[in-house]
This record gives C-alpha cells, structure tokens and sequence, in this order.
C-alpha cells in the first residue's frame, strides 16, 4: 500500500560524482516488496520545488525499517535533497510501481544477467540481493559515462561477477554494456536491466526474443499517474490508442509489451 510519511535522514553520502546514497527510517519501509519500485521524494522545503521526484530504491533493510535510494544531484530539486543532514527528515510518498518479476528466474536452471546502465543501476542491487537469497548468483554488467561517475562496483562484486563498461573508456571496458555481454562466454536465461532508453532499445534487440524485463524508469515524470509524460504504446497497438503508464502500470515491462 502506498503511503506518506516524514522519514528520518540516517545517512548521506556523495559516492560519485553528482551521485548521492541517502538512507532513510521509518514504517513506510515495511510496505516494500518487490525490487525495482520506486518512491516519490518531496525534495525541497515548503512549495519549493513543488513537484515530487521518482527516485528509485536500491536496497531494503526491513530489520531496522531503513531503505537506501541513490540518486543524482542535477537540478534544483535534488541539490536541495542533496543538502538534507543526518536527524532532518524527508517527505516521501510510496512504495510505487511494478518492480522485477523474482519468479520468472529459477535456482538451479536459470542464468541470470542484470544490465545497468548510469541512474539505472540501483535498483539492480536490491534486485540481486533478493535472486542470491533465492541461490541464484547472478552477472553484473553496469555501464556509465565515465570513471568519476562509478559507484557500487564492490557491493555488486561481493553478490557475484561484475563487469564495468565506460563510454569513454576511462574504467573499465570501453564503449556499450552490448559490447560486454556479446563477450561473454554464458547463456544467459533471463535478463533484467535499468537504464537509458537507447540502452534498452538495443537490448531488445539483441535479446527480446529471451525472458527479458526492462525498467523504464527514465521516461517518468510526475510519478503518480497525473501528467501523462510517461505513457507508451503497447506493442500489439503500436500506433493506436492502447497505452501503459511507466509509473503505474510500469515502471517494469516483459520485452515486447510495450513500444521503448
Ligand atoms: Fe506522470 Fe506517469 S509520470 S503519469
């Protein structure tokens, strides 16, 4: 059930560049379920900014009622949460959205890979935290623009093989998380990914005919069903009237449900 709530900061912390971890407290926590769900952060004080930001959740300690965003400070709305200290508290609205289907992978006779790319990749970690709970150890391949924006290479590394890709060549492999996927030796079964929409598109591409899942995230905007900014087309009526809405129906869709 969704639900607003004034969490307490427990933590903060600039882990890259322009990339904040922020950890709040409080009984919202219980309400997440699934990886890859989403909240919605009131991020400045008063009415300044007046919109909620989509922020997505990348790990849960329901033990301590805490849960851990990552986020990227780019406007004014996030260099205001940016600033929140320890003891201060945040206004947040959720849990929202449809997260990763942990059922479609089984122990034993799957294969699974998570694909990241930049902002994409956190909710990938509460995502392989719950499949290594489930025996699964699954493929980390996370790209990002360049070596100042990596963050959580060891946290994904201690949860199973990781592979870092750069555009710019200044970490890691260089060029497209495509690139590094064709080089490896597995089969994958199933594939989950976050991340740009072109990142997306070309994982369709090469791997929608397997069990694929893709996380839309980048396409929202109010986060509550209201602006219409997020609706794509389904796929079996491409240009027709027929619609999802990323933030409610999503923000997880199977490959091939809708038009990315
Ligand atoms: Fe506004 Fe979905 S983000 S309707």
């Amino acid at each position: 059930m969704i639900k607003q709530e004034e969490m307490k900061v427990i933590n903060q912390k600039e882990i890259a560049q322009s990339i904040y971890e922020l950890t709040l407290e409080g009984e919202l926590v219980s309400e997440m379920s699934q990886p890859g769900q989403f909240v919605h952060i009131k991020t400045g004080n008063g009415f300044e900014p007046l919109l909620r930001r989509p922020i997505s959740i990348s790990s849960i300690n329901p033990g301590k009622k805490q849960f851990t965003m990552i986020y990227r400070a780019e406007g004014k709305g996030t260099e205001l949460l940016s600033q929140k200290e320890i003891e201060k508290s945040v206004d947040v609205l959720g849990p929202m959205g449809n997260g990763f289907p942990l059922n479609e992978a089984a122990a034993g006779s799957d294969t699974v890979l998570l694909v990241g790319g930049g902002i994409g990749v956190p909710p990938l970690y509460e995502l392989s935290k719950r499949l290594k709970e489930k025996g699964i150890t699954a493929t980390h391949v996370l790209g990002f623009q360049a070596k100042e924006h990596v963050f959580y290479e060891d946290e994904f590394t201690k949860l199973g093989e990781t592979y870092i890709v750069t555009a710019d060549g200044s970490y890691g492999s260089q060029g497209f998380v495509t690139d590094v996927i064709r080089d490896l030796p597995k089969d994958f079964t199933v594939i989950y990914a976050c991340g740009p929409t072109p990142m997306l598109r070309a994982l369709e591409i090469e791997y929608g005919h397997k069990k694929l899942f893709l996380s839309l995230e980048e396409r929202m905007g109010c986060g509550i069903g209201a602006c219409f900014a997020c609706v794509c087309h389904t796929a079996d009526d491409p240009t027709g009237s027929s619609y999802k809405k990323v933030c409610s129906d999503g923000p997880v869709f199977r490959s091939g449900e809708v038009v990315i």
